[in-house]
């Protein structure tokens, strides 16, 4: 039991690992969280450091979250306990204790964390997100569009009531979290990411 509470509070301190403003500061920005949409997540560390950066911090953010869940849904049999390391991997990004409690929205560790308890809604939700992000290049409305789909196709393919609610739950915060983005786009002045252009 101690070895479980242990492993949700480290899953909990490595989803806090604040990749982005980490992969920011290296490249010599003061605060991510100053400089475009001001979210300390991937694509704001694409748009604004660079391809490379970006996706650094895109493949960080998505592994922090995929690691802790895939291993402890593997040992546990996709139980209940399973997820409540996702909701730990979760909290740290939304909410990391290196960053006053104020983390990134939770669109790229949401990925490595669903693919770790359901790939198959996690793989309708990449193909939602790649459709809409290829034809609007917003990749707030893909993400959202993408979560959207998340508790729907987790309920319809079975998963049980636990992962269900999380789904529901995490989708929520996670539109939630995009409310300035939601603005931008009905006001169309939201950032595009244009990943072939020269930066
Ligand atoms: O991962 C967050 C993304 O959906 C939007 O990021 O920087 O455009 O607010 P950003």
């Amino acid at each position: 039991m101690l070895i479980k509470i242990l492993y949700i509070v480290l899953t909990y301190l490595c989803g806090s690992i604040p990749f982005a403003y980490i992969v920011a500061k290296a490249n010599g920005t003061v605060d991510i969280r100053a400089v475009g949409s001001g979210n300390s997540g991937a694509t704001n560390v694409f748009r604004e450091i660079g391809k490379c950066a970006g996706v650094i911090t895109l493949i960080a953010d998505i592994l922090k979250g995929f690691i802790p869940v895939y291993f402890a849904a593997f040992i546990d049999n996709y139980s209940s306990y399973s997820v409540a390391v996702a909701v730990a991997a979760m909290a740290g990004h939304m909410f990391t204790i290196f960053l006053k409690f104020k983390g990134g929205k939770g669109v790229a560790t949401g990925l490595g964390v669903f693919f770790a308890l359901m790939p198959l809604p996690s793989l309708i939700a990449l193909a939602i997100f790649g459709l809409v992000f290829v034809f609007s290049r917003y990749v707030s409305l893909g993400s959202i569009c993408a979560v959207i789909s998340l508790p729907l196709t987790s309920y319809f393919l079975g998963y049980g009531t636990e992962p269900v609610i999380f789904t529901f739950v995490t989708t929520l915060l996670i539109i939630y979290r995009h409310k300035t983005n939601i603005k931008r786009l009905i006001e169309r002045s939201e950032n595009k990411l244009r990943i072939f252009k020269k930066k």
